[in-house]
């Protein structure tokens, strides 16, 4: 660097800057966000080992797939992880898969915590729960049917419709309710669960209602308020 740039140090900082932009590549990868706890921490209801797996390699192959899509599709580039569900349908069925899989994992950890550390439903949430099904019995066993009946690979939701009541519905493969694809409900997903067998199968083996309803004693309502409260927000005019 000239020596007169060095005197000037803000200056010889924005130079840097300028320089490392210009040599960064033209979209950012998408990366896979850490686990928000200890793979064992959801022991007993989850094994570590299956944490393990599921986190890194089945989640981390959809990341590296869909980074993969990027490269081979420019259109894709610059969009933001939600952005992209919203627009599903315009793009290969890879990054349909990936570009899914990817949003459904990073929702899916973040709406677990260890058993006793997920708080509750807040009163808002309650109330929304109470107009749409009658008590938080209900919509569970709701959702527990959903859950079982998911034929295959899919998952099971917590929705909020955009006219604000909530709903049950459920997605096979990697599907999820941001997608603009024919015969998804769409609305804003509050609780999804991985119906998947790399989810379960280790521990459960083809026990799918046992892994279903020990699931609840792991959800993370503090996640699930604070998806509710930012659904539900007037958004800015
Ligand atoms: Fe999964």
């Amino acid at each position: 660097m000239h020596p007169r740039l060095l005197k000037r140090p803000l200056l010889a900082c924005l130079l840097a800057l300028l320089l490392l932009g210009s040599a960064a590549p033209a979209w950012a990868a998408f990366s896979l966000p850490p686990l928000p706890y200890a793979a064992e921490a959801l022991e007993p209801v989850i094994d570590g080992t299956t944490m393990t797996i599921h986190h890194d390699r089945h989640h981390g192959a959809y990341v590296s797939n869909l980074n993969a899509q990027i490269k081979a599709n420019p259109a894709l580039a610059g969009l933001s992880l939600e952005a992209l569900q919203s627009r599903i349908a315009a793009f290969p069925e890879a990054v349909r898969n990936n570009g899914g899989g990817h949003w459904n994992h990073s929702q899916f950890w973040a709406v677990m915590a260890p058993e006793g550390e997920g708080g509750a439903p807040s009163a808002e949430l309650m109330a929304a729960i109470s107009a749409g099904f009658g008590s938080l019995e209900e919509m569970q066993a709701q959702f527990n049917q959903a859950a079982a009946a998911r034929f295959g690979s899919g998952w099971a939701w917590l929705i909020r419709r955009p006219g604000g009541e909530l709903a049950i519905t459920s997605t096979a493969n990697q599907d999820n309710p941001l997608m603009d694809l024919p015969g998804i409900e769409r609305g804003t997903p509050l609780l999804g669960l991985d119906v998947w067998e790399h989810a379960y199968y280790l521990q459960y083996q083809n026990r799918r209602p046992d892994y279903i309803k020990a699931w609840w004693s792991l959800v993370n309502w503090n996640e699930v308020n604070r998806r509710y409260g930012e659904a539900a927000a007037p958004t800015a005019a």
